[in-house]
């Protein structure tokens, strides 16, 4: 497995988010963790990525306990993340966001061919290169954030709700977009609402309630599923 989460329970001071959740990411696979707002998806997002500590449980990541490693290394050994609600640069250009994703990188070539990769799954980037972050609109600053994310060459790409935000259009863009990254060899950890969606791309998924994962399977098990229908697809 590429990233293992035994056991982990995380709190905000008194608030405990996450009750001893155990997961799993295979190499190559898309994985999604869906669940109702309030659920606890960004929060193990943050675990994962180090933003915030864990009060409980263990992290391994590629093989090495990452539990307490800082976020920053973690970086470096190949977690990154796009975060929820963008949260891109808006004074500095395209560009100049995208280059701030590769700042633990210094190989030269390698950064630009990554911000030719990065182009060409988001031509919408490449035409507003020079433009500053803030005069996006909402899915081209979401897109944005993906691609920053990917400039760190990730081995794993941890996505907070990608389509958040975004017209129906866009939507099936996005999600298209994080297949294409996957066949290019970067495996995937997707956090949405869009239960319908995520299922219907992912390899496997879990379902959040209240900081504890309440059901497992594949991609397309999940979507068959009656309860979760009920539940997330909105339909009986
Ligand atoms: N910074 C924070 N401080 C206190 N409580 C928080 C904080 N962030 C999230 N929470 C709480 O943790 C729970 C899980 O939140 P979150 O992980 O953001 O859910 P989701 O991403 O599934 O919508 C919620 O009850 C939320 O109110
Ligand atoms: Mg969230």
């Amino acid at each position: 497995m590429l990233l293992e989460l035994d056991n982990i329970s995380l709190a905000y001071g008194r608030i405990q988010a996450l009750h001893g959740i155990n997961l799993t990411v295979g190499e190559g696979e898309i994985v999604a963790l869906i669940g109702a707002n309030g659920a606890g998806k960004s929060t193990t997002m943050r675990a994962i990525s180090g933003l915030r500590p864990v009060s409980q449980g263990t992290i391994k990541f590629d093989g090495q306990d990452i539990t307490k490693m800082r976020a920053d290394l973690r970086v470096v050994r190949g977690v990154s993340q796009s975060p929820e609600g963008r949260g891109i640069f808006p004074g500095m250009t395209v560009r100049e966001n995208l280059e701030m994703g590769a700042y633990t990188r210094r190989v030269r070539a390698e950064i630009d061919e990554d911000m030719e990769r990065v182009f060409g799954l988001f031509p919408r980037l490449k035409e507003r290169e020079k433009q500053s972050g803030g005069t996006l609109s909402g899915g081209e600053q979401q897109m944005l954030a993906v691609g920053r994310a990917l400039m760190s060459r990730p081995k794993l790409l941890l996505l907070d709700e990608p389509s958040m935000g975004l017209a129906p259009m866009l939507i099936q863009q996005i999600f298209d977009i994080v297949v294409e990254i996957n066949q290019q060899g970067t495996t995937i950890l997707l956090v949405e609402q869009n239960a319908q969606q995520a299922l219907s791309r992912a390899h496997r998924a879990y379902v959040l309630e209240t900081g504890r994962i309440v059901k497992e399977g594949t991609g397309a098990e999940l979507l068959h599923d009656p309860a979760v229908k009920d539940a997330y697809l909105g339909v009986a």
